[in-house]
Parts: C-alpha cells; sequence; structure tokens
C-alpha cells in the first residue's frame, strides 16, 4: 500500500520513519499555511477534494475515524484520503489549526489564482447568475450563500467591501465549496457585465419576471440593504414575496430563494 502516512502496520514503517514524517508534515505545514486555506474538518477536505482543489497537505490525528466517515459517507474520496492523509499526534495537530474539528481532520488547499476566478465571473456565455454580495458583515452568512451558489452550479459569488470571501470562518461555513464556484472579492465598478437584479424589500415581486442564466444578483448587507453605488448600476430592483410587518428575510435565506427562482426549469447533475 502506497499510503503517505506516518503510521506503522504490522511491517510498517519504523518509529524513526514515523518521527521523521511527523516532522517533514509539520515543517510542509508550517511553511505553507499561511499562503494557503485552511479545509478544517472532513467535509471540508471532501468538497475540496471533489472539485478539484490543489491540496498540498492533509493532516488526521484519527486515520481509522477518517476512513471510516470516508467509507459511509463519502467512498468517492477514499483513495484520494488513503493516498494523502498523513497521520500526527493529536497534541502536534492542535498546535497547527486554531480549534482542532470534531473530525480531528485539517488540511491546506492552495486558493486559486484571482486571474482564472475573474475569467470565469466575467465569460461571455455564463450559464447560471453570479450572486453579489454587497458589503455583507457575517462570515457564516457569506459561507452559507457560497455553499448555496455551489449547490445551484452559479458561475461565482462576489463580495463588495471589507469581508474576505476566503476568511478561513467562511471556508469552513461553507464546508469546502468555494471550490466548487468563483469566489472573489470586486468593487461595484469591477462587476462583470450582465443585468444585474438587485434585491430589496422596496422591489417589484421577482415572480414577474425570469431570471437570465447571465445575471447577477445581487444582495445588500444585513444591516443597511443594497449600497447607492448597486442600486445605481442595478438594472431592475426585485423582491421576494413576504407578508406585510415583517421587515426583511436573513441574507443568506434571500440568496436561496433567489436562486431557487431562476433554478426553474433548470437541470442539475
Ligand atoms: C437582512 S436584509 C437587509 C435588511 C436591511 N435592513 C434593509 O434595509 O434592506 C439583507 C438583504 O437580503 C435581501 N432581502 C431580505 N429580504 C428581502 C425581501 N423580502 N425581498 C428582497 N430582498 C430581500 C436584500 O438584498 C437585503 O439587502
Amino acid at each position: 500500500m502506497s499510503e503517505s502516512t506516518a503510521e506503522g502496520s504490522t511491517h510498517g514503517p519504523s518509529e524513526e520513519a514515523v518521527t521523521d514524517a511527523v516532522t517533514d508534515a509539520v515543517r510542509t505545514w508550517r511553511t505553507r499555511a499561511d499562503a494557503c486555506v485552511l479545509l478544517d474538518g472532513f467535509h471540508a477536505l471532501k468538497h475540496a477534494l471533489r472539485f478539484g482543489a490543489e491540496i498540498p497537505l492533509v493532516l488526521t490525528s484519527d486515520r481509522q475515524g477518517a476512513f471510516d466517515l470516508a467509507a459511509e459517507l463519502a467512498p468517492d474520496v477514499t483513495g484520494e484520503l488513503a493516498a494523502r492523509a498523513v497521520a500526527v499526534p493529536d497534541e502536534v495537530l492542535r498546535t497547527l489549526v486554531p480549534r482542532l474539528h470534531p473530525t480531528r481532520i485539517a488540511a491546506l488547499a492552495v486558493r486559486p489564482s484571482r486571474s482564472a476566478q475573474l475569467a470565469a465571473l466575467a465569460a461571455p456565455s455564463r450559464t447560471a447568475p453570479v450572486v453579489v454580495l454587497d458589503q455583507p458583515r457575517n462570515l457564516g452568512n457569506a459561507g452559507a450563500v457560497i455553499r448555496l451558489a455551489a449547490g445551484f452550479g452559479a458561475t461565482g459569488v462576489v463580495t463588495t467591501g471589507t469581508l474576505d470571501p476566503w476568511h478561513s470562518t467562511v471556508v469552513r461555513g461553507a464546508a469546502g465549496l468555494h471550490f466548487a464556484t468563483a469566489v472573489e472579492h470586486l468593487d461595484v465598478a469591477e462587476l462583470p457585465a450582465g443585468p444585474l437584479f438587485a434585491l430589496d424589500p422596496e422591489g417589484k415581486d421577482i415572480r414577474s419576471y425570469e431570471i437570465p442564466d447571465d445575471a447577477l444578483l445581487a444582495f445588500g448587507s444585513e444591516r443597511s440593504g443594497i449600497s447607492p453605488e448597486l442600486r445605481a448600476r442595478a438594472d431592475h430592483l426585485v423582491s421576494l414575496p413576504m407578508r406585510s410587518q415583517v421587515s426583511s428575510y436573513n441574507l443568506a435565506t434571500s440568496v436561496g430563494m433567489a436562486l431557487f427562482h431562476w433554478s426553474a426549469g433548470h437541470e442539475f447533475s
């Protein structure tokens, strides 16, 4: 078996080799962690593997548990996991991550190049909308939106404002699905071409529109809604049905409803 693991078996590596493998893994982690994206736990790793992320290092302090999870929930990644997972002691893994995930797996992935992401977002023949989050504040909301975008096969998610859409909390909230869609930060002036539908409770009912595949679906910040800059760029101001006396929906929930409306009549593979 050609597993790159530091754990021994009946005729496995010597104790010295195990220690060397752990030392190498820790050195690689420390060298690369700052420039990479942290995949925190089994599910983030599973999605990153499925969507072709470049993953230089996978560490676990519960190798058997990782294989059991893969066998039960994602047999398609078992081979990749076996080939990549390096077993390290729990106390070592805890020094490398802010908080060890209950699945006791952590991995590093290379963030896709900005130029590749921008090319995907600006592709002239887009077959699914780009979601624009205008100055979002909440990292968990941003992660949930990226997960939704991945699930619906959206072209990508763009954020404006100060939130980093590749922040480790966002990646955790998205369960590693950043690699299934294009995720970038842009200014409003840099948004890709295409009809822009700004979601706002004061807009016209979204059900009276068919959302085109090359649309930009824009959502305002949790606190103040759509910014004046984005409002000025919008082609349509559209609302989600909501009874009177309710002020607004949660941001991620709104994205889910708008993507669901777009998806009517689309096939999913
Ligand atoms: C929590 S809401 C923002 C509420 C904010 N106080 C406001 O004035 O709009 C976050 C975003 O979700 C979207 N949203 C929430 N409820 C909506 C609705 N009923 N119709 C359309 N968009 C909605 C909008 O894009 C909104 O900017």
